[in-house]
Formats: C-alpha cells, structure tokens, sequence
C-alpha cells in the first residue's frame, strides 16, 4: 500500500529479485497488488497495470496476500489500513515511526490477538539493521544508551549547509527532490521524525513504553547560520542528536542539535547517513551506520522483514526480552 519514494522502491526489489529472495526463503515471495491513490503513481514507478488497485479492501480480500506492506505514511489512514489488515489475519511490516511512536503498543496488541506478525524494521536508521541490533544481537545486554544521527534529511541540510555553504532552504528543497524529506518535510527539520524514532528505539531497549510527548525535542528549524559558523570556528560540527539514556533515576530521551567535537565519529557522519551508538552492559560500544534515508536503503529494510515472516522467524525476535511492544506484565509473544 503506497507508491512513494520507498513504495516504489520496495514494489521494484519484490518485482526484480524473486530470484535472489529463492535463495533466502524456501517461501516463493511475489508481488500480488500495489494500492494506490493515483494509477500513476504505481505505473510511473513500473507496475503492470493488472497488479494496480485503488480499493485496499480488494488486499483484504484476497486470500493469496499474506503481508500487507503499509508504506502510505501519515497516522490516520495509515492506522485503519494496519489495524483492518492486522484483523483480517494479514502480516504487516510498516516503515511508520510516527504512527508506530503513538500508537504502537495498541498495534501490537493488535497484531498479538490475531496471531500475526507487526514488522518494523524500516522505521528507525533506513537501511540499517538496529532494530534487529536491539531485539536479536544485543539481548544479552541491559541496554544503557542509544544515542546518535537518526534523520537523514537533517543531516543532509547541515551537511550542505556546513561542507558546501548552501543555503538553510536550499538544501531543504534538494533533500525533497531525492526523496529523503517526509511527506510533510517539518517532522524532519522540528526534530519530531528523529522523537518518533528515538521512541521506538529506547522502548525497544528499555523494555518500557516511552511517551512521546515526554522527549524534549528541538530541531534544526532554529539554528541560525552563525551557529553553524560559530561551531566551526570553534572546532565543532552541529548535529542533530538523538538520546535515550537510562541510569538509576530512571529512562531520559531528548532530541537536540549539539555541537560535536570534530574528532568524534559522529561529526563525520555526512549527507543523508545515519550513525547509532548503542551501549550494552555486556558488550560495551556498538555503532550502527549506513543510509538512513531515501527509497533504496528503506526498500532494504522492508524487504527483510518480509522474508523473515514468509521465513517463520520474525516474531522470534520478540520472544526473549521484550516487555514493549507488548504492556502488560509479564507478557511475552510466542514465536511461531
Ligand atoms: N525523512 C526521514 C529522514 C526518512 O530524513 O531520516 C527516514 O526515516
């Protein structure tokens, strides 16, 4: 559901690579419909005609469809198409952070009455792997911190702004134009987009629902160019940061543009890249980078918790740690 920048992409990885997914999945994975608003935008993105529908309760009928994939954004629409599709019996991977930041625990207990999977991996760092980071490789640790880059469009703007003397609005329109901005580009710029997902992530690490409207949030929409300036004088680069911190007080988010000594690892995060470090009390420093932002590493993302549904191992991810998504005490999804 959904043609866009990461629709497209996604509907063009499941149109081109049956054969290399024959070689992750004994499952034969396939395209079956593409919902959309407009017939044009799936036919410009190279969708047969026939696989085209306008009526999502045509893939809620339809028997062969075992993974709805929401990649339509927004909250209102998007939520209904999840919550029917969930009801209907459907698997469901969503690159939604803000609709998963508000109301993912309801979802998920959705998707727990139902038997069925709620994948999301392409909603937090793009193309990079940290949700499976934080709910498979790194179970062993109590997690104590997660911060880092989590908004490419951010990113990108500073970039320009700093590296190639751009204008603030400049390098907006230029992160619009290569589709890394969201639909509405002020989630990226104000910080929420980075809240949406610093949520997710921290609840995924701390085992505990993060209420949204608790994170204090800025974005780089308040930055002026001499702060840039001043900065680099000073040997430091602006980025915009994102923490979950937790110590004996209790779990800490914040979002926040922060002057990075230019010898730190994450001032030399360029362009749309994301880069998250995490600490485990096991494994100490771990970091996370790669494109986190755009059609292409988020198709990459969405693919993958495809074939570990059609694979019977996604809900396994969740049987070991997790009190959220699930909230009630004690509770625990049983792998497939
Ligand atoms: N608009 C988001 C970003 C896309 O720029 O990071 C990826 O979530």
């Amino acid at each position: 559901m959904g043609c866009g920048t990461v629709g497209a992409s996604a509907a063009r990885l499941l149109l081109n690579d049956r054969e290399t997914r024959r070689t992750r999945s004994s499952a034969d994975i396939y395209l079956r419909k593409v919902v959309v608003r407009r017939r044009e935008s799936a036919l410009d993105a190279g969708v047969p005609s026939e696989l085209i529908s306008l009526d999502y309760r045509d893939i809620l009928r339809d028997e062969d469809v075992g993974i709805v994939v929401e990649l339509v954004g927004g909250t209102d629409f998007a939520g209904t198409l999840i919550r029917e599709s969930l009801q209907a019996g459907k698997h469901v991977v969503t690159a939604n952070k803000a609709l998963l930041a508000h109301e993912g625990p309801e979802l998920f207990q959705t998707a727990r009455k139902n038997g069925v999977s709620l994948a999301f991996e392409s909603s937090c760092g793009g193309g990079i792997p940290i949700i499976r980071a934080l709910t498979d490789g790194l179970t062993a640790n109590n997690i104590d911190a997660i911060y880092g880059i989590v908004n490419g469009t951010s990113n990108f703007i500073l970039t320009e702004m700093i590296e190639n003397g751009m204008s603030y609005s400049e390098a907006l329109g230029l992160a619009q134009e290569s589709g890394l901005a969201e639909a509405d580009p002020s989630l990226d710029v104000n910080g929420s987009d980075s809240a949406h997902k610093i949520a997710i992530m921290g609840s995924l690490a701390f085992g505990e629902a993060v209420a949204l409207e608790q994170i204090p949030v800025k974005g780089i929409d308040t930055l002026q160019s001499e702060d840039v300036a001043f900065g680099s004088e000073m040997g430091y680069v602006i980025k915009l940061i994102a923490s979950a911190t937790r110590s004996s007080e209790g779990s800490f988010l914040r979002v926040e543009p922060a002057f990075i000594n230019r010898d730190h690892p994450l001032a030399w995060i360029s362009g749309a890249f994301n880069a998250i470090s995490v600490y485990g009390h096991s494994v100490g420093h771990t970091m996370y980078y790669g494109r986190g932002a755009g059609g292409s590493p988020t198709a990459s993302a969405v693919l993958a918790d495809i074939l570990s549904i059609a694979n019977g191992s996604y809900p396994a991810l969740f049987s070991s740690l997790l009190t959220w998504p699930d909230l009630s005490p004690g509770a625990r999804l049983t792998p497939a």
